[in-house]
């Protein structure tokens, strides 16, 4: 019936137009759901938008100015540090106004044993020392495989393939808010992003090269600094993902390791691997735990790059 089908395919047309009025793109699962009364769904959505976003813009602002104001109040008197209003109010603003902080809380609550360090925040060209290193040893191999565990928004993913151009790239991370922004800014056919809490998740692949950068950690523990750690993340967990992590490295591989709450040279696998790099010393300080989870006052880490003895590799290949 032509009538009929000219009338489907204006409706449909209606359809997607409003879709990319609402968000730009289309997003398909919403509209799944919305399909039924298309009209009426998208207006309540865009309604819900319009009154949404200046609370989640309001709360942004607020939660800024507040960190301006109590910063300088807490380097005045230290024990503010500890006022507990403070912190809630500026965690519920975040919370209304950051979505990737909602997923990790999300995932805090109801995966606590998968999930590291709760910030997806990173930013391009971070580690220039060790990427500059790392072109300069690996730069010139074609054949590479290498894994950003705990990649986030991509930025260390671009960093790699500016480093290596011939590599290919996997990104394995928790957040699926974090690698649907990373697959739209990285479009290339070498990188590929797994939604994952294990090295593993992206298949039983031996890295020449494996980063799991920030991710190790917990950001509350270097503001805070509590005695003891495990209430927030264990040894006994750290290690584990590193041994997870030598698991999917080759022999002589390298394993950049850095911005943890833990050394690896406290691990059952200091023997197996030699730093070879340093970080330049700075002035923010991680929290240090030992493998007792007490905090080492004043101890800075600097070891960011290390190489896997061959020898090593025997009795902890992927199985
Ligand atoms: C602070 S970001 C670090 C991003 C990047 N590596 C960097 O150094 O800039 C920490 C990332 O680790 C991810 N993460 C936390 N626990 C994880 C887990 N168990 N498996 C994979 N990723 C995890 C978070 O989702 C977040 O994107």
């Amino acid at each position: 019936m032509p009538i009929l089908q000219t009338e489907r395919w204006i409706a449909d047309r209606r359809k997607r137009s409003t879709e990319t009025w609402i968000y730009g793109t289309a997003r398909p699962k919403l509209f799944v759901r919305s399909n039924s009364a298309p009209h009426f769904s998208h207006l309540a959505v865009a309604r819900r938008r319009m009154l949404l976003l200046p609370a989640a813009s309001t709360a942004k602002v607020l939660n800024v100015t507040l960190a301006r104001f109590s910063a300088p109040l807490r380097s005045i008197a230290p024990g503010l540090r500890r006022v507990s209003a403070i912190g809630r109010l500026r965690r519920a603003l975040r919370y209304l106004s950051d979505a990737s902080y909602r997923e990790m809380l999300y995932l805090q609550r109801y995966r606590p044993e998968a999930v590291f360090q709760l910030s997806t925040w990173t930013r391009e060209d971070r580690y220039p020392h060790l990427f500059a290193d790392i072109a300069a040893r690996l730069g010139d191999r074609a054949d590479l495989n290498v894994l950003s565990f705990g990649c986030s928004t991509g930025a260390e993913v671009r960093a790699l393939r500016k480093a290596l151009p011939q590599a290919h790239i996997t990104g394995v991370d928790i957040s699926e808010r974090a690698l649907r922004t990373a697959r739209r800014r990285i479009r290339d056919p070498r990188v590929r992003f797994v939604q994952g809490s294990v090295p593993g998740a992206a298949g039983d692949v031996e890295y020449d090269l494996i980063l799991c950068l920030a991710v190790l950690q917990r950001g509350e523990l270097s503001r805070l600094r509590p005695d003891d750690c495990s209430q927030f993340i264990s040894f006994e967990r750290f290690e584990r993902a590193v041994l997870d992590l030598d698991r999917y490295l080759k022999p002589n591989g390298l394993l950049a390791l850095y911005h943890s709450n833990f050394r690896l040279a406290d691990t059952r696998l200091a023997a197996n691997y030699v730093p070879i790099l340093f970080a330049p010393p700075h002035r923010e300080q991680r929290a240090l735990y030992g493998p007792d989870n007490r905090l080492i006052p004043d101890a800075q880490d600097l070891s960011i790059l290390f190489v896997k003895q061959a020898a090593a590799h025997a009795d902890s290949s992927v199985g």
